[in-house]
Protein backbone atom coordinates (compact mmCIF):
# COMPACT_ATOMS: atom_id res chain seq x y z
CA UNK A 1 0.00 0.00 0.00
CA UNK A 2 1.18 3.20 -0.44
CA UNK A 3 0.09 6.87 0.67
CA UNK A 4 0.97 10.38 -0.85
CA UNK A 5 3.78 10.18 1.96
CA UNK A 6 5.47 7.69 0.78
CA UNK A 7 5.13 8.24 -3.17
CA UNK A 8 6.53 11.58 -2.38
CA UNK A 9 9.94 10.99 -0.06
CA UNK A 10 12.57 8.83 -0.62
CA UNK A 11 13.40 7.09 2.96
CA UNK A 12 17.04 6.40 3.43
CA UNK A 13 18.54 2.51 4.76
CA UNK A 14 20.05 1.48 7.91
CA UNK A 15 22.41 -1.42 8.30
CA UNK A 16 20.49 -4.35 9.85
CA UNK A 17 21.85 -5.59 12.87
CA UNK A 18 25.01 -7.73 12.99
CA UNK A 19 26.15 -8.57 15.81
CA UNK A 20 25.43 -8.62 19.89
CA UNK A 21 25.71 -5.36 21.69
CA UNK A 22 24.98 -3.42 25.26
CA UNK A 23 23.43 0.03 24.75
CA UNK A 24 21.85 2.29 27.58
CA UNK A 25 18.58 2.76 26.02
CA UNK A 26 16.88 0.49 22.89
CA UNK A 27 14.03 1.70 21.65
CA UNK A 28 11.89 -0.74 19.46
CA UNK A 29 10.14 0.77 16.95
CA UNK A 30 11.26 2.89 14.05
CA UNK A 31 7.50 5.21 14.11
CA UNK A 32 6.80 8.90 14.99
CA UNK A 33 7.20 7.31 18.81
CA UNK A 34 10.17 5.57 18.59
CA UNK A 35 12.03 7.72 16.29
CA UNK A 36 11.31 11.09 18.49
CA UNK A 37 11.61 9.46 21.83
CA UNK A 38 15.50 8.12 20.41
CA UNK A 39 16.09 12.25 19.35
CA UNK A 40 15.21 13.24 22.72
CA UNK A 41 17.50 11.22 24.51
CA UNK A 42 20.48 11.45 22.07
CA UNK A 43 22.25 14.05 23.41
CA UNK A 44 21.70 12.46 27.41
CA UNK A 45 25.13 10.99 26.91
CA UNK A 46 23.73 7.89 27.08
CA UNK A 47 23.89 5.45 24.45
CA UNK A 48 20.99 4.92 22.29
CA UNK A 49 19.74 2.42 19.72
CA UNK A 50 16.47 2.08 17.52
CA UNK A 51 15.29 -1.61 16.41
CA UNK A 52 12.88 -1.74 13.74
CA UNK A 53 11.38 -4.60 12.26
CA UNK A 54 10.65 -3.42 8.90
CA UNK A 55 11.92 -0.06 7.71
CA UNK A 56 11.37 3.34 10.01
CA UNK A 57 8.24 5.29 8.69
CA UNK A 58 6.70 2.18 6.94
CA UNK A 59 4.04 1.84 10.26
CA UNK A 60 1.04 3.88 11.29
CA UNK A 61 2.89 6.94 10.99
CA UNK A 62 3.44 6.06 6.90
CA UNK A 63 -0.39 6.82 6.71
CA UNK A 64 -1.57 9.40 8.81
CA UNK A 65 -2.87 13.02 7.85
CA UNK A 66 -0.37 14.28 9.75
CA UNK A 67 -2.17 17.19 11.59
CA UNK A 68 0.01 18.34 14.25
CA UNK A 69 -2.97 20.06 16.48
CA UNK A 70 -4.52 19.82 20.09
CA UNK A 71 -7.96 19.21 18.81
CA UNK A 72 -8.62 15.92 19.60
CA UNK A 73 -12.28 15.61 18.46
CA UNK A 74 -14.86 16.24 21.49
CA UNK A 75 -12.55 15.50 23.89
CA UNK A 76 -11.87 18.51 26.40
CA UNK A 77 -15.59 18.29 27.58
CA UNK A 78 -15.53 14.16 28.14
CA UNK A 79 -11.96 15.22 29.57
CA UNK A 80 -13.09 17.16 32.21
CA UNK A 81 -16.09 15.17 33.33
CA UNK A 82 -13.64 12.07 33.32
CA UNK A 83 -10.77 13.02 35.24
CA UNK A 84 -11.22 16.76 36.70
CA UNK A 85 -10.82 20.02 35.13
CA UNK A 86 -6.87 20.01 36.31
CA UNK A 87 -5.63 16.74 34.96
CA UNK A 88 -7.74 17.99 31.58
CA UNK A 89 -5.60 21.25 31.73
CA UNK A 90 -2.64 18.63 31.98
CA UNK A 91 -3.78 16.91 28.70
CA UNK A 92 -4.47 20.27 26.58
CA UNK A 93 -0.95 21.84 27.88
CA UNK A 94 0.85 18.40 26.75
CA UNK A 95 -0.45 18.10 23.67
CA UNK A 96 -0.15 22.30 22.82
CA UNK A 97 3.40 22.01 23.55
CA UNK A 98 3.71 19.36 21.30
CA UNK A 99 2.54 21.47 18.62
CA UNK A 100 5.35 23.88 19.64
CA UNK A 101 7.71 21.52 20.16
CA UNK A 102 7.64 19.91 16.60
CA UNK A 103 7.92 23.96 15.16
CA UNK A 104 10.92 24.35 17.18
CA UNK A 105 12.98 20.91 16.14
CA UNK A 106 12.12 21.69 12.50
CA UNK A 107 13.77 25.24 12.77
CA UNK A 108 17.11 24.33 15.15
CA UNK A 109 17.47 21.76 12.92
CA UNK A 110 16.06 23.74 9.45
CA UNK A 111 14.27 20.49 8.25
CA UNK A 112 12.16 20.67 4.82
CA UNK A 113 8.99 19.13 5.51
CA UNK A 114 6.10 21.33 4.44
CA UNK A 115 5.73 22.66 8.11
CA UNK A 116 2.68 25.07 7.21
CA UNK A 117 1.14 26.67 10.45
CA UNK A 118 -2.42 26.84 9.78
CA UNK A 119 -6.09 26.35 11.69
CA UNK A 120 -7.39 23.31 12.71
CA UNK A 121 -11.49 22.81 12.77
CA UNK A 122 -13.87 19.98 14.62
CA UNK A 123 -17.02 20.82 12.62
CA UNK A 124 -20.64 19.28 12.84
CA UNK A 125 -23.16 19.52 9.99
CA UNK A 126 -26.05 18.42 12.82
CA UNK A 127 -25.36 20.02 16.19
CA UNK A 128 -24.04 23.22 17.14
CA UNK A 129 -24.82 22.92 20.86
CA UNK A 130 -22.03 20.18 21.39
CA UNK A 131 -19.39 22.53 19.44
CA UNK A 132 -20.20 25.18 21.85
CA UNK A 133 -19.38 23.11 24.97
CA UNK A 134 -16.07 22.08 23.25
CA UNK A 135 -15.08 25.35 22.92
CA UNK A 136 -15.99 26.66 26.21
CA UNK A 137 -14.05 23.98 27.81
CA UNK A 138 -11.25 23.80 25.35
CA UNK A 139 -10.93 28.01 26.16
CA UNK A 140 -11.38 27.39 30.05
CA UNK A 141 -8.19 24.86 29.73
CA UNK A 142 -6.16 27.42 28.08
CA UNK A 143 -6.40 26.20 24.63
CA UNK A 144 -6.31 29.17 21.46
CA UNK A 145 -10.12 28.23 20.44
CA UNK A 146 -13.61 29.96 18.67
CA UNK A 147 -16.39 28.86 17.78
CA UNK A 148 -17.53 30.03 14.07
CA UNK A 149 -19.78 29.04 11.70
CA UNK A 150 -17.15 29.65 8.55
CA UNK A 151 -15.51 27.09 7.15
CA UNK A 152 -13.96 26.50 3.56
CA UNK A 153 -16.05 23.13 3.51
CA UNK A 154 -17.98 22.54 0.37
CA UNK A 155 -21.21 21.43 1.93
CA UNK A 156 -23.22 23.75 4.93
CA UNK A 157 -22.47 23.34 8.67
CA UNK A 158 -24.14 24.14 11.85
CA UNK A 159 -20.75 24.89 13.33
CA UNK A 160 -16.60 24.27 13.86
CA UNK A 161 -14.31 24.78 17.30
CA UNK A 162 -11.48 26.62 15.10
CA UNK A 163 -8.24 25.97 16.96
CA UNK A 164 -5.56 28.76 15.68
CA UNK A 165 -1.37 28.33 15.73
CA UNK A 166 -1.86 24.22 14.73
CA UNK A 167 0.59 22.85 11.81
CA UNK A 168 0.54 20.25 9.40
CA UNK A 169 3.26 18.97 7.30
CA UNK A 170 4.66 16.11 5.36
CA UNK A 171 5.62 13.08 8.34
CA UNK A 172 7.98 11.34 6.21
CA UNK A 173 10.36 14.05 5.24
CA UNK A 174 9.99 15.18 8.96
CA UNK A 175 11.25 11.44 10.41
CA UNK A 176 13.77 11.21 7.22
CA UNK A 177 15.26 14.04 8.77
CA UNK A 178 15.61 13.66 12.66
CA UNK A 179 16.41 9.93 11.99
CA UNK A 180 19.69 10.39 10.40
CA UNK A 181 21.17 11.85 13.49
CA UNK A 182 20.26 8.40 15.38
CA UNK A 183 21.78 5.39 15.11
CA UNK A 184 18.74 2.63 13.81
CA UNK A 185 19.15 -0.64 12.79
CA UNK A 186 16.17 -1.48 10.31
CA UNK A 187 14.84 -5.52 9.09
CA UNK A 188 16.10 -6.14 12.63
CA UNK A 189 12.85 -7.41 14.51
CA UNK A 190 12.10 -7.70 18.77
CA UNK A 191 10.76 -11.07 18.99
CA UNK A 192 11.56 -11.24 22.72
CA UNK A 193 11.81 -8.87 25.82
CA UNK A 194 13.38 -10.15 28.84
CA UNK A 195 14.70 -8.45 31.73
CA UNK A 196 17.34 -6.26 30.12
CA UNK A 197 17.61 -8.52 27.08
CA UNK A 198 16.14 -7.77 23.69
CA UNK A 199 16.24 -10.46 21.30
CA UNK A 200 16.75 -9.06 17.95
CA UNK A 201 16.52 -11.43 14.62
CA UNK A 202 17.91 -10.12 11.84
CA UNK A 203 18.82 -12.02 8.76
CA UNK A 204 17.97 -15.16 9.98
CA UNK A 205 20.01 -14.79 12.85
CA UNK A 206 19.06 -13.84 16.65
CA UNK A 207 21.52 -11.41 18.45
CA UNK A 208 20.91 -10.38 22.38
CA UNK A 209 21.20 -6.71 22.87
CA UNK A 210 21.75 -6.09 26.34
CA UNK A 211 19.96 -2.54 27.13
CA UNK A 212 19.61 -0.61 30.54
CA UNK A 213 16.08 0.52 29.33
CA UNK A 214 13.67 -0.82 26.88
CA UNK A 215 10.97 1.51 25.24
CA UNK A 216 8.43 -0.53 22.95
CA UNK A 217 7.27 1.83 20.80
CA UNK A 218 5.68 -0.05 18.27
CA UNK A 219 2.09 1.23 17.96
CA UNK A 220 0.55 -1.73 19.68
CA UNK A 221 2.43 -3.30 22.22
CA UNK A 222 4.01 -6.64 20.90
CA UNK A 223 3.78 -8.07 24.55
CA UNK A 224 1.03 -9.42 25.95
CA UNK A 225 1.75 -10.05 29.64
CA UNK A 226 2.35 -8.18 31.75
CA UNK A 227 0.78 -4.53 30.46
CA UNK A 228 -2.16 -6.52 29.35
CA UNK A 229 -2.50 -3.49 26.65
CA UNK A 230 -4.60 -6.30 24.20
CA UNK A 231 -7.92 -5.68 26.91
CA UNK A 232 -7.42 -2.12 27.42
CA UNK A 233 -7.50 -0.57 23.86
CA UNK A 234 -8.62 -1.81 20.51
CA UNK A 235 -8.02 -0.80 17.29
CA UNK A 236 -10.22 1.33 14.33
CA UNK A 237 -9.62 1.22 10.47
CA UNK A 238 -10.04 4.88 8.34
CA UNK A 239 -9.82 5.28 5.02
CA UNK A 240 -8.09 8.01 3.19
CA UNK A 241 -8.07 9.37 -0.67
CA UNK A 242 -5.58 12.02 -2.18
CA UNK A 243 -7.32 13.76 -4.13
CA UNK A 244 -5.79 15.90 -7.38
CA UNK A 245 -7.89 18.63 -8.29
CA UNK A 246 -10.12 18.78 -5.85
CA UNK A 247 -10.30 22.52 -3.65
CA UNK A 248 -6.86 24.04 -1.72
CA UNK A 249 -8.14 24.08 1.83
CA UNK A 250 -6.20 26.49 4.04
CA UNK A 251 -7.40 25.00 7.55
CA UNK A 252 -7.27 21.07 8.66
CA UNK A 253 -11.03 19.59 9.06
CA UNK A 254 -12.23 16.99 11.60
CA UNK A 255 -15.98 16.16 11.97
CA UNK A 256 -17.68 15.53 15.22
CA UNK A 257 -20.91 13.44 13.87
CA UNK A 258 -20.63 9.57 13.80
CA UNK A 259 -19.67 8.96 10.18
CA UNK A 260 -18.10 12.59 9.67
CA UNK A 261 -14.99 12.89 7.10
CA UNK A 262 -11.84 14.46 7.72
CA UNK A 263 -9.63 17.34 5.01
CA UNK A 264 -6.44 18.75 4.71
CA UNK A 265 -4.39 20.06 1.92
CA UNK A 266 -1.12 18.87 1.07
CA UNK A 267 0.44 20.91 -2.19
CA UNK A 268 -2.08 20.47 -5.01
CA UNK A 269 -3.61 17.27 -3.05
CA UNK A 270 -6.80 17.03 -1.12
CA UNK A 271 -6.77 14.59 1.73
CA UNK A 272 -10.00 13.36 2.05
CA UNK A 273 -10.77 10.56 4.49
CA UNK A 274 -13.36 8.75 6.75
CA UNK A 275 -15.80 5.45 6.87
CA UNK A 276 -14.00 4.17 9.93
CA UNK A 277 -14.85 1.38 12.30
CA UNK A 278 -13.55 -1.23 14.35
CA UNK A 279 -10.77 -3.50 12.78
CA UNK A 280 -12.50 -6.77 11.53
CA UNK A 281 -15.86 -5.32 11.61
CA UNK A 282 -16.66 -4.78 8.14
CA UNK A 283 -19.50 -4.27 6.04
CA UNK A 284 -20.08 -5.82 2.47
CA UNK A 285 -17.97 -3.57 -0.59
CA UNK A 286 -15.80 -1.83 -0.85
CA UNK A 287 -14.73 1.51 1.25
CA UNK A 288 -12.48 2.88 -1.22
CA UNK A 289 -15.20 3.26 -3.60
CA UNK A 290 -17.77 4.56 -1.33
CA UNK A 291 -15.49 7.08 -0.16
CA UNK A 292 -14.47 8.17 -3.72
CA UNK A 293 -18.29 8.27 -4.61
CA UNK A 294 -18.55 10.95 -2.03
CA UNK A 295 -15.58 13.08 -3.04
CA UNK A 296 -16.99 12.98 -6.37
CA UNK A 297 -20.43 14.59 -5.39
CA UNK A 298 -18.33 17.18 -3.54
CA UNK A 299 -15.50 17.81 -6.05
CA UNK A 300 -16.75 16.55 -9.32
CA UNK A 301 -13.10 17.49 -11.05
CA UNK A 302 -11.18 15.45 -8.64
CA UNK A 303 -8.32 12.56 -9.91
CA UNK A 304 -7.63 10.09 -7.58
CA UNK A 305 -3.91 10.11 -6.81
CA UNK A 306 -3.41 7.69 -3.91
CA UNK A 307 -5.56 5.80 -1.36
CA UNK A 308 -5.03 3.79 1.39
CA UNK A 309 -5.89 2.96 5.40
CA UNK A 310 -4.57 2.51 8.46
CA UNK A 311 -5.26 1.71 12.26
CA UNK A 312 -5.57 3.50 15.50
CA UNK A 313 -5.25 2.11 18.96
CA UNK A 314 -7.65 3.77 21.32
CA UNK A 315 -7.86 3.28 24.58
CA UNK A 316 -11.25 2.81 26.88
CA UNK A 317 -10.32 5.88 29.21
CA UNK A 318 -9.38 7.65 25.88
CA UNK A 319 -5.85 8.92 27.45
CA UNK A 320 -2.61 7.43 25.95
CA UNK A 321 -0.33 5.04 27.65
CA UNK A 322 3.03 6.52 28.45
CA UNK A 323 5.29 5.67 31.01
CA UNK A 324 6.57 1.79 32.53
CA UNK A 325 5.12 -0.64 30.90
CA UNK A 326 3.86 -2.73 34.23
CA UNK A 327 4.52 -2.55 38.27
CA UNK A 328 6.92 -5.70 37.49
CA UNK A 329 8.94 -4.36 34.90
CA UNK A 330 10.77 -0.86 35.68
CA UNK A 331 13.38 -1.40 32.87
CA UNK A 332 10.59 -1.36 30.34
CA UNK A 333 8.75 1.22 28.94
CA UNK A 334 5.60 1.86 26.52
CA UNK A 335 4.20 4.77 24.10
CA UNK A 336 1.14 3.04 23.05
CA UNK A 337 -2.90 4.53 22.48
CA UNK A 338 -2.54 7.77 20.81
CA UNK A 339 -6.42 7.28 19.43
CA UNK A 340 -6.49 9.41 16.16
CA UNK A 341 -3.68 12.13 17.16
CA UNK A 342 -0.63 9.98 17.28
CA UNK A 343 1.79 13.21 16.07
CA UNK A 344 0.98 15.11 18.97
CA UNK A 345 1.18 11.77 20.70
CA UNK A 346 4.08 10.82 19.77
CA UNK A 347 5.60 14.06 20.73
CA UNK A 348 4.32 13.92 24.35
CA UNK A 349 5.67 10.30 24.65
CA UNK A 350 8.97 10.86 23.70
CA UNK A 351 9.01 14.68 25.86
CA UNK A 352 7.55 12.17 28.75
CA UNK A 353 9.58 9.03 28.58
CA UNK A 354 12.99 11.22 27.90
CA UNK A 355 12.33 13.10 31.13
CA UNK A 356 11.77 9.81 32.98
CA UNK A 357 14.34 8.03 31.64
CA UNK A 358 16.27 10.82 32.98
CA UNK A 359 15.13 11.04 36.37
CA UNK A 360 13.53 14.25 35.47
CA UNK A 361 9.95 13.74 36.22
CA UNK A 362 7.97 16.17 37.53
CA UNK A 363 4.51 14.65 37.18
CA UNK A 364 3.42 16.92 34.19
CA UNK A 365 2.66 13.39 32.48
CA UNK A 366 1.27 11.85 35.51
CA UNK A 367 -2.23 11.59 33.42
CA UNK A 368 -0.60 9.25 30.98
CA UNK A 369 1.14 6.53 33.15
CA UNK A 370 -0.28 2.91 32.17
CA UNK A 371 -0.75 2.00 35.87
CA UNK A 372 -3.32 4.65 36.43
CA UNK A 373 -7.47 3.40 37.39
CA UNK A 374 -9.74 5.03 35.37
CA UNK A 375 -13.57 4.66 36.51
CA UNK A 376 -14.37 6.08 33.11
CA UNK A 377 -12.80 3.29 31.23
CA UNK A 378 -14.96 0.24 32.68
CA UNK A 379 -17.86 0.60 30.53
CA UNK A 380 -15.77 0.47 27.38
CA UNK A 381 -13.23 -2.05 29.39
CA UNK A 382 -16.63 -4.35 29.61
CA UNK A 383 -17.83 -3.44 26.10
CA UNK A 384 -14.87 -4.87 24.17
CA UNK A 385 -14.15 -7.88 26.59
CA UNK A 386 -17.62 -8.92 25.38
CA UNK A 387 -17.03 -8.38 22.08
CA UNK A 388 -13.83 -10.02 22.07
CA UNK A 389 -14.97 -12.96 23.89
CA UNK A 390 -17.85 -13.20 21.69
CA UNK A 391 -15.41 -13.45 18.76
CA UNK A 392 -13.50 -15.91 20.09
CA UNK A 393 -16.54 -17.93 21.33
CA UNK A 394 -18.72 -17.47 18.15
CA UNK A 395 -15.76 -17.68 15.81
CA UNK A 396 -18.27 -15.46 13.56
CA UNK A 397 -15.92 -13.99 10.45
CA UNK A 398 -17.13 -11.28 7.96
CA UNK A 399 -15.84 -13.02 4.67
CA UNK A 400 -17.71 -11.89 1.37
CA UNK A 401 -19.65 -14.89 -0.40
CA UNK A 402 -17.05 -14.83 -3.70
CA UNK A 403 -13.96 -15.03 -1.25
CA UNK A 404 -16.38 -17.85 0.91
CA UNK A 405 -15.99 -20.15 -1.96
CA UNK A 406 -11.96 -20.28 -1.85
CA UNK A 407 -11.73 -21.23 2.17
CA UNK A 408 -11.94 -24.74 3.39
CA UNK A 409 -15.52 -25.01 5.60
CA UNK A 410 -16.45 -21.47 4.92
CA UNK A 411 -14.17 -20.21 7.65
CA UNK A 412 -11.08 -17.30 7.69
CA UNK A 413 -7.67 -17.97 9.02
CA UNK A 414 -7.39 -17.79 12.76
CA UNK A 415 -5.31 -15.19 14.24
CA UNK A 416 -1.81 -15.77 15.65
CA UNK A 417 -2.19 -13.56 18.19
CA UNK A 418 -4.76 -15.20 20.36
CA UNK A 419 -6.81 -17.58 18.13
CA UNK A 420 -9.87 -15.36 16.91
CA UNK A 421 -11.12 -15.98 13.53
CA UNK A 422 -10.12 -13.53 10.74
CA UNK A 423 -12.58 -10.94 8.62
CA UNK A 424 -11.95 -10.54 4.99
CA UNK A 425 -11.18 -6.54 4.06
CA UNK A 426 -12.64 -6.48 0.54
CA UNK A 427 -11.07 -2.70 0.23
CA UNK A 428 -7.79 -3.61 1.39
CA UNK A 429 -7.87 -7.43 0.21
CA UNK A 430 -6.52 -8.35 3.82
CA UNK A 431 -7.37 -10.45 6.91
CA UNK A 432 -8.58 -8.42 9.93
CA UNK A 433 -8.78 -9.44 13.49
CA UNK A 434 -12.26 -8.59 14.87
CA UNK A 435 -10.86 -9.29 18.85
CA UNK A 436 -7.76 -6.71 18.77
CA UNK A 437 -6.87 -5.57 14.83
CA UNK A 438 -4.29 -7.53 13.83
CA UNK A 439 -4.19 -7.28 9.77
CA UNK A 440 -2.66 -9.94 7.65
CA UNK A 441 -2.18 -9.40 3.78
CA UNK A 442 -4.25 -11.90 1.45
CA UNK A 443 -1.03 -14.30 1.43
CA UNK A 444 -0.97 -14.19 5.42
CA UNK A 445 2.00 -12.31 5.97
CA UNK A 446 1.88 -10.16 9.00
CA UNK A 447 0.92 -6.31 8.49
CA UNK A 448 0.41 -5.38 11.89
CA UNK A 449 -0.08 -6.51 15.26
CA UNK A 450 -0.67 -6.93 18.27
CA UNK A 451 0.16 -10.62 16.54
CA UNK A 452 3.87 -11.40 16.05
CA UNK A 453 3.83 -14.19 13.57
CA UNK A 454 2.37 -14.25 10.22
CA UNK A 455 -0.51 -16.98 9.01
CA UNK A 456 0.82 -20.66 8.79
CA UNK A 457 0.44 -20.75 4.71
C1 LIG B 1 -6.22 7.46 8.86
C2 LIG B 1 -5.43 8.04 9.98
C3 LIG B 1 -5.12 9.38 10.00
C4 LIG B 1 -4.38 9.89 11.06
N1 LIG B 1 -4.14 11.22 11.06
C5 LIG B 1 -3.51 11.78 12.11
C6 LIG B 1 -3.33 13.18 12.17
O1 LIG B 1 -3.74 13.91 11.28
N2 LIG B 1 -2.70 13.69 13.24
C7 LIG B 1 -2.25 12.90 14.26
O2 LIG B 1 -1.74 13.43 15.25
N3 LIG B 1 -2.37 11.55 14.21
C8 LIG B 1 -2.99 10.97 13.16
N4 LIG B 1 -3.14 9.63 13.11
C9 LIG B 1 -2.49 8.78 14.11
C10 LIG B 1 -0.97 8.66 13.87
O3 LIG B 1 -0.70 8.51 12.50
C11 LIG B 1 -0.39 7.46 14.62
O4 LIG B 1 -0.87 7.45 15.95
C12 LIG B 1 1.14 7.51 14.68
O5 LIG B 1 1.67 7.57 13.38
C13 LIG B 1 1.67 6.30 15.42
O6 LIG B 1 3.08 6.35 15.44
P1 LIG B 1 3.87 5.17 16.14
O7 LIG B 1 5.31 5.50 16.09
O8 LIG B 1 3.27 4.90 17.48
O9 LIG B 1 3.54 3.87 15.27
P2 LIG B 1 4.17 3.37 13.88
O10 LIG B 1 4.39 4.47 12.94
O11 LIG B 1 3.31 2.23 13.45
O12 LIG B 1 5.59 2.82 14.31
C14 LIG B 1 5.75 1.58 14.98
C15 LIG B 1 6.91 0.85 14.32
O13 LIG B 1 7.22 -0.30 15.10
C16 LIG B 1 7.66 -1.30 14.21
N5 LIG B 1 7.57 -2.60 14.88
C17 LIG B 1 6.45 -3.30 15.19
N6 LIG B 1 6.78 -4.46 15.81
C18 LIG B 1 8.14 -4.48 15.90
C19 LIG B 1 9.08 -5.40 16.43
N7 LIG B 1 8.70 -6.56 16.98
N8 LIG B 1 10.41 -5.11 16.35
C20 LIG B 1 10.83 -3.95 15.79
N9 LIG B 1 9.97 -3.02 15.25
C21 LIG B 1 8.65 -3.29 15.31
C22 LIG B 1 6.70 -1.16 13.01
O14 LIG B 1 7.25 -1.76 11.86
C23 LIG B 1 6.58 0.36 12.92
O15 LIG B 1 7.50 0.91 12.00
C24 LIG B 1 -3.90 9.07 12.09
C25 LIG B 1 -4.20 7.73 12.06
C26 LIG B 1 -5.00 7.22 11.06
C27 LIG B 1 -5.44 5.81 11.14
S1 LIG C 1 -5.40 -9.53 17.40
FE1 LIG C 1 -5.83 -10.58 19.23
S2 LIG C 1 -6.78 -12.41 18.57
FE2 LIG C 1 -6.30 -11.36 16.74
Amino acid sequence: MESIWTKTCRMPAFPSLSSDMDVDVAVVGGGMAGILIAYFLKDSGLSVAVFEKDAIGRGATAFTTAKITSQHGLIYTKLIQNIGKEKARQYAAAQQKAVTCYRSIIEQENISCHLEETSSYLYSTADAEQLKREEESAVSLGLPASFTRQTELPFPVKGAVRFDHQAQFHPLQFLRSVAAKLKVYEHSEAVRVSGHRLYIRAAGETYTVKAGRIVIATHFPIRNFPGFYFMRQHQELSYILALDRAARLKGMYYCSDPGGYTFRSFGRFTLFGGLGHRSGKLRPGDSYRRLWHQARRMYPRAALAAHWSNEDAMPHDRLPFIGPYSLWTPQLYVATGFQKWGMTGAMTAALALSDQILGRNDGHYDIYLPQRLSLSGLGPFLADTGHTLTHLILQKPFVPYGKKRCIEKGFGPTCTHLGCTLSYNPADHTWDCPCHGSRYSEDGTLLSGPACRSLKK
